[in-house]
């Protein structure tokens, strides 16, 4: 599979996202990755569902939503209506995931399950076959620009395996501190999608630094 790049937009100039949204769209970015925190389940507060909408209405990529968020399943229908192509809740955030994955499948969009860095892979077991997309979180959630943890090289070993012992389809999303140091040894190590925000976004031309981290392999 090819490696794919979403572009995290928390890292956007949020008085100018209409730019930001104008550069993922012209450039090679395959997602704009989109984050959302409510302040319990993560410390910090992102934007909200307007905001989706005023994404969505100008952007020419499918939105991937990440839910920070506690008892997503009250919010599920509405980010759908606001655009979001994927929505990944955390399985730290669900009681009922094999229910709230379902629910995500029922309104149309990719069902997708992240995990927090201490979140052992083997806990999807018993539902990797439903999910269109594991996120590992290769940093706490809650803010952009942290540094790297190592040792999500040994997660996305473990959870490849685990997709192929078990036919699933589940794609690999790597989500934090990804940069030029990183991105080829997880694709490598068989990563999918890369989820990069500060990188991208401090960069003197995102769009060259988007293709760049798309071409590394
Ligand atoms: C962190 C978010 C990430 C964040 C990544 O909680 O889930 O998507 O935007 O940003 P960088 O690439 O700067 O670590
Ligand atoms: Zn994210």
């Amino acid at each position: 599979m090819n490696p794919l790049i979403a572009p995290s937009i928390l890292a956007a100039d949020f008085a100018n996202l209409q730019a930001a949204i104008e550069m993922i769209n012209s450039s090679e970015a395959d997602y704009i990755h989109v984050d959302i925190m409510d302040g319990v389940f993560v410390p910090n507060i992102s934007l909200g569902i307007p905001v989706v909408e005023a994404i969505h209405r100008h952007a020419k990529k499918p939105l991937d939503v990440h839910l920070m968020i506690v008892e997503p399943d009250k919010y599920l229908s509405t980010f759908q209506k606001a655009g979001a192509s994927h929505l990944t809740v955390h399985l730290e955030a669900c009681t009922h995931l094999h229910r709230t994955v379902q629910g995500i499948k029922d309104l149309g969009c990719k069902a997708g399950v992240a995990l927090n860095p201490h979140t052992p892979v083997r806990l999807l077991e018993d539902i990797i076959r439903e999910v269109d997309l594991v996120l590992l979180m290769s940093v706490n959630p809650g803010f952009g620009g942290q540094k790297f943890i190592d040792n999500t090289y040994k997660k996305v070993n473990a959870l490849s395996k685990l997709i192929v012992e078990t036919g699933s389809h589940a794609r690999i999303e790597i989500d934090g501190g990804v940069s030029m140091d990183n991105a080829g040894k997880l694709f490598s190590a068989g990563a999918n999608i890369l989820v990069a925000g500060n990188f991208v976004f401090s960069s003197k031309s995102p769009a060259e630094t988007i293709k760049k981290l798309k071409n590394i392999v």
